[in-house]
């Protein structure tokens, strides 16, 4: 008896700790009346007190402040130059999907420093469109089968045959390409590339590198004449998503950003410490985000940020944000109210906000919005159904 209940114990410690909820110590708050009172900056307030009347102040002083607070603070810099891309089709077959789309196995090879760093991109193009086509780009974080080249597996995660039949590219890399995703070896991808990276204190790690990788993909796809390279969206799944968004920040060249449950650090406001903090993320995985961020463990109200300002970023292109009902790890209502807090920025564009005032009820898409959102009934996880949402979304926004 004493050793089943020993089992019993021990499987679910350790399934927690694969599923990185357990902290000795740590329990999560998902009672709404013990938020704490917050006060979150005021995205259209810049550091020195101005507000943000005109697009061109938020373009030239409180976007790039912003931007800065998020390298200094939480992802690192995002390094912006390397000496060569090049890219070798490793294989081809122009009749895949029994003849719906033409498959591309690209291999990109950047290099810096005489080192060199290998992304493997795979990229499925619907045959029956004529000229450039839109792409959706996965950031890949799950079993690199769910984005089987040969089909012969098929996932919800990257449903490419979904996507294609939409009239859509699909590509998707793996993250281990840019940097595994563990404590010990997360180093060995692009950071060796920018060793600098490692020992600064705003040095990028794993996240900052995925997204980093994403940009490379987009710089690959300005090569190919078969997708339109100025309607990519990047896409993401949980710490995936954390990373499209800080891609489509960082990065202005993509056209749409869709963060599925991207929680803490994510689309979510740390401020209310719901669900995940950042001190439970910075020490379960410590190999994810600058070394600065870790001043914030347990200190929430001297971030001079939130992740609304982050969301705001992205505007007024198109964002598209996801919960999951059974997820409240990743605060479904911490992400609706980052959205609304960002929303304003649309505004000055001249672009109409239009999400509801409170979070819609469960799998009600907001998808005609120019910030987008729903919350979908069920477990943590990338379905058919978010990614309908994101091809509706994007056929209002980005297509067009
Ligand atoms: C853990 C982690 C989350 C992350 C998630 C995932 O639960 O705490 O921040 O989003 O893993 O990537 O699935």
């Amino acid at each position: 008896m004493q050793h089943l209940k020993f089992f019993i114990l021990s499987s679910l410690f350790l399934l927690a700790l694969i599923k990185g909820q357990a902290q000795p110590g740590f329990v999560a708050n998902y009672d709404e009346s013990k938020v704490p009172p917050y006060t979150l900056p005021d995205v259209l307030k810049t550091t020195t007190n101005v507000a943000v009347k005109s697009k061109e102040t938020w373009e030239n002083v409180r976007r790039p402040e912003i931007i800065k607070l998020f390298e200094e603070n939480v992802y690192g810099q995002m390094p912006k130059t390397y000496d060569r891309l090049t890219y070798s089709i490793k294989h081809e077959n122009a009749s895949a999907m029994a003849g719906k789309a033409i498959l591309k196995e690209v291999v990109i090879e950047v290099v810096r420093n005489n080192k060199p760093l290998k992304i493997n991109l795979v990229l499925f193009v619907p045959t029956k469109q004529k000229g450039p086509v839109p792409v959706f780009l996965l950031i890949n974080n799950r079993g690199k089968d769910n984005t089987d080249p040969t089909r012969a597996k098929k996932s919800d995660f990257w449903p490419a045959e979904m996507v294609i039949d939409s009239g859509y590219a699909i590509a998707a890399f793996h993250v281990s390409d840019l940097a595994p995703d563990d404590t010990a070896n997360y180093v060995n991808g692009v950071l060796q590339l920018y060793p600098e990276q490692l020992t600064a204190n705003n040095g990028m790690k794993a996240i900052g590198a995925w997204a980093w990788g994403a940009s490379r993909a987009l710089d690959y796809f300005e090569k190919d004449a078969a997708v339109d390279a100025k309607k990519v969206i990047v896409v993401g799944h949980s710490r995936g998503g954390k990373a499209s968004l800080w891609a489509a920040a960082e990065d202005q060249r993509f056209a749409m950003c869709a963060t599925n449950c991207s929680g803490n650090t994510g689309a979510a406001l740390s401020h209310r410490r719901f669900g995940e903090t950042i001190s439970r993320i910075n020490t379960v995985f410590p190999h994810w985000f600058a070394t600065n961020y870790k001043k914030f463990n347990n200190n929430e109200d001297a971030l001079p940020l939130d992740q609304h300002m982050l969301i705001a970023t992205v505007a007024p292109r198109p964002l598209y944000a996801t919960n999951a009902s059974k997820d409240l790890w990743a605060d479904p209502t911490g992400t609706f109210l980052s959205l609304k807090q960002a929303e304003k920025v649309n505004a000055l564009y001249g672009i109409k906000s239009s999400l509801p005032a409170n979070p819609p009820t469960i799998n009600q898409p907001v998808v005609s919005s120019q910030m987008g959102y729903h919350n979908r009934d069920g477990e943590h996880n990338l379905t058919a159904y978010d990614w309908s949402n994101f091809i509706k979304f994007a056929n209002t926004h980005v297509k067009k």
